[in-house]
């Protein structure tokens, strides 16, 4: 039996801080609604105190959702938790995410305050939101660059006053796997009452190791991953939905398994894309528009005797029909002949030597080979 690992969802949040990727509320709807078809376990929904419209917005997804936690943000501030319970209060499952800056830059320079008052206020701010609603997720932002026994003890006071989830952000992509990783067992083995808590990983990927850390993290025993669909968020952005699920779904010997239906995440790719505003690159992993594409000639004859020499992924697993071999000055003849089959063209090998060479010169001057292209190189091969 595989464990479980949650997939908590910050695109409505984290994601949404990218600049330009503001939503209106009715779009933000949209999205909740198809996270919550493609089976998140939590969805956090916005940061109420920031602006009348992210509380309306949070409001609105928590009375629209049927199988997902709604989650608010804030700060450890009671006028935050005051504002996010208000706008939590048609959730099914409300969860409350409050926390503090908790590494020696925070505390110093953020805060001009000291770990004991941290401390404090952590406690205080969990305590405080356990009055209104019972499932808190505790945050100490910049967990990655905090000294671990500082970490461990906060999570303790914080588990003791009710915390039901540890979320150990590496808020500046400061971390490499391994360290994030025995960071994670470190909490594993020091904090006595963990048992109460599930710990989660909330990974930024300034230095493209976002999908690493968060794997490391549920190696290392995390329960849950916070992350979003495309990997956007503030800068280089968070830790991708579509990668995370796709490494646990395709590697059976790690036996940790998610509630997500894959074959939805292209389509909720495309459209939290298209309402954002924000392109997804092409080379992409799983969504990208080249992630099942093949234009070199020993690729495409690989994949076109057997899908598998070439793919890792069953494109149909995550929402794509087929795998595409696309022609291009690169491509041999083995793609040649399979992408003239497939318009009616079916080429003896002598008539595929003389497309081929059609082929090849205008495949030289052009960057792609299309369909609506093929009829007239074959013809001009004079076959
Ligand atoms: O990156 C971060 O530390 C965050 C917290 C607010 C959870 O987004
Ligand atoms: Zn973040």
């Amino acid at each position: 039996m595989k464990d479980k690992i949650k997939i908590f969802d910050t695109t409505l949040r984290d994601g949404e801080q990218v600049p330009g990727c503001k939503l209106e509320t009715k779009e933000k709807l949209k999205i909740a609604e198809k996270l919550d078809s493609l089976g998140v376990d939590i969805i956090e929904a916005g940061f109420p105190v920031s602006s009348p419209g992210d509380f309306k917005s949070v409001l609105e997804i928590s009375k629209v959702v049927k199988n997902a936690s709604v989650c608010g943000l804030t700060r450890a501030v009671k006028n935050d938790i005051d504002v996010a319970v208000d706008a939590l209060k048609y959730a099914k499952k409300p969860r409350l995410h409050t926390g503090i800056g908790t590494s020696r830059s925070h505390i110093l320079h953020k805060f001009n305050s000291t770990p004991e008052k941290i401390l404090e206020r952590a406690v205080e701010a969990v305590k405080y939101s356990k009055k209104f609603i019972e499932d808190v997720e505790f945050y100490a932002e910049d967990a990655g660059r905090t000294d671990n026994d500082f970490l461990a003890l906060i999570c303790e006071k914080v588990i003791d006053a009710g915390a039901t989830v540890i979320n150990i952000p590496d808020t500046t992509g400061y971390c490499l796997p391994y360290e994030y990783g025995e960071k994670i067992s470190f909490l594993v083995n020091n904090v006595k009452n963990i048992d109460k808590a599930i710990i989660s990983c909330h990974c930024h990927n300034d230095l493209g190791l976002a999908t690493a850390n968060s794997i490391q993290g549920v190696i290392s025993g995390a329960r849950q991953i916070e992350c979003t669909i495309n990997g956007i968020g503030e800068r280089a952005g968070n830790t991708s939905l579509e990668e995370v699920v796709m490494i646990l779904k395709q590697h059976d010997e790690l036996s940790l398994d998610t509630n997500i239906n894959t074959k939805l995440l292209l389509e909720t790719s495309q459209m939290v894309s298209e309402l954002m505003g924000m392109v997804v690159q092409p080379n992409k992993a799983i969504v990208g528009a080249n992630a099942f594409a093949h234009s070199s000639g020993i690729h495409q004859d690989g994949v076109i005797k057997k899908r598998e020499t070439y793919e890792i992924i069953d494109p149909n697993d995550v929402g794509v029909n087929e795998s595409s071999i696309v022609l291009t000055a690169r491509s041999g003849r083995a793609a040649l002949a399979y992408r003239a089959k497939n318009i009616g063209f079916d080429l003896t090998k002598i008539q595929l030597d003389k497309v081929y060479s059609q082929f090849l010169e205008f495949a030289d001057k052009n960057k792609e080979v299309t369909d609506s292209d093929l009829p007239n190189i074959i013809q001009l091969a004079k076959i």
